[in-house]
């Protein structure tokens, strides 16, 4: 018998292959563009930095913090949620955590038993898969509607993915790796199909304010149609702190209790520095999101403009996030990804990374406009 766990249920995501093959070219001293990383390529807020200076400076002791976060931390998260996202959220009903990652494990843990299920929907976030699976629950996909060139949440799909063994939904809108806003007629179909076979909704909104307009974001939390919604927050996208490794959730008063539990077993607490940072980017909120927003227009506009001239590709306009899902002319979406990469130096991730054969994730956010173009102009002569 094999001596591996429950990671042996889960299959290596490509992603890493691609990754591997970047390094490897790196090393060679090629000139890559990396089109692949989720990522605002924008320097983070100026006063999540100050923060942690001044923290550090006026800081002797370094022990373990409280939990669920710094009192401050919370309520600093409390008041972005109820004023940015309409959400009546309180500081004790938010837990500060390692990135959202950890928020997604975290609940799956607190309101899931092994052997329960879980509904996904595709193309969707692979680490959602995985800490599903490692939680020893069974994930059920449910296809996202591709209708009138969006991808849209298709009620009936999810009804027919679920069962008694039901524990939870998981919503991400902005979707990745989909593009995808849910608009509020979806949202508001979603939460009471939630309420009325009383599961939770699970809401993934990391790239809850890099909305294009007149698309926004609505948060499930905020119609106050079901109870059971935990809303799943981080400060890697919108604010570009991901190697602060620091997100969070909010949730009804006696999920955050139980859920402490986990939280104690996994890091006991988030860094405090990182907390600190993300206590100066709500600060900064007004300031920085509405340019970081115009900056990925921008970079978008350039990545479809550039793409309109490739017949190997057809892509989909987002209406949110840091990316683009396009659908290709050839079949094998890794080996198109890696032949990308040797011959022309740009990064990309293959689609079956996200339940999405035959596409490509093309993602804008992390580049400036001129090098996206410049991207485009070497993709163009790359025949798949
Ligand atoms: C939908 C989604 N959720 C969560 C994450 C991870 O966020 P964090 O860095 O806060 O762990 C990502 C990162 O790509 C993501 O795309």
């Amino acid at each position: 018998m094999s001596w591996k766990g429950r990671t042996a249920d889960i299959e290596r995501p490509p992603i890493a292959e691609i990754n591997a093959l970047a390094s490897e070219l790196e090393g060679q001293g090629r000139d890559l563009v990396n089109l692949g990383q989720a990522i605002l390529g924008l320097p983070p807020p100026v006063k999540a930095v100050e923060r942690v200076r001044e923290w550090i400076e006026s800081t002797s002791l370094h022990v373990y913090a409280p939990d669920p976060g710094q009192p401050e931390a919370r309520e600093a998260v409390a008041g972005f949620l109820r004023e940015r996202k309409g959400i009546e959220a309180s500081a004790d009903r938010v837990i500060l955590t390692c990135g959202a990652n950890q928020a997604f494990v975290n609940s799956i843990l607190a309101v899931t038993r092994p052997g329960d299920e879980v509904v996904l929907m595709v193309p969707g976030y692979f680490d959602h898969d995985f800490a599903v699976k490692l939680a020893g629950c069974v994930v059920r996909e449910a296809p996202l509607r591709l209708e009138d060139g969006r991808y849209a949440i298709d009620i009936e799909a999810l009804e027919a993915a679920m069962n008694e063994r039901t524990r939870a939904v998981v919503l991400v809108s902005p979707g990745n790796p989909s593009g995808m806003v849910a608009t509020r007629r979806e949202t508001e179909r979603l939460c009471e199909m939630c309420a009325r076979r009383d599961v939770w909704l699970v809401s993934d909104e990391v790239y809850d304010l890099l909305t294009f307009p007149p698309v926004s974001h609505v948060s499930p939390a905020s119609l106050g149609i079901h109870e059971k919604v935990i809303v799943l927050g981080s400060f890697s996208k919108v604010f570009a702190l991901a190697s602060w490794r620091v997100g969070y959730y909010a949730g009804p008063a006696d999920m955050i209790e139980e859920s402490i539990k986990v939280q104690d077993a996994l890091v006991v607490c988030a860094p405090v520095p990182s907390q600190v940072a993300a206590m100066g980017a709500i600060e900064s909120v007004d300031a920085y999101v509405p340019a970081a927003v115009e900056a990925l227009i921008e970079r978008r506009d350039a990545l479809m403009d550039g793409l309109r001239g490739w017949s190997t590709v057809e892509a989909l306009a987002p209406e949110g996030g840091t990316f683009l899902l396009a659908r290709l002319g050839v079949v094998d979406d890794v080996e198109f990804c890696k032949d990308l990469l040797r011959e022309t130096g740009v990064v990309t991730v293959p689609g079956s990374a996200f339940g999405a054969p035959g596409c490509v994730r093309i993602s804008f956010g992390n580049q400036p406009a001129e090098r996206i173009a410049e991207a485009c102009e070497r993709m163009r002569s790359f025949s798949a």
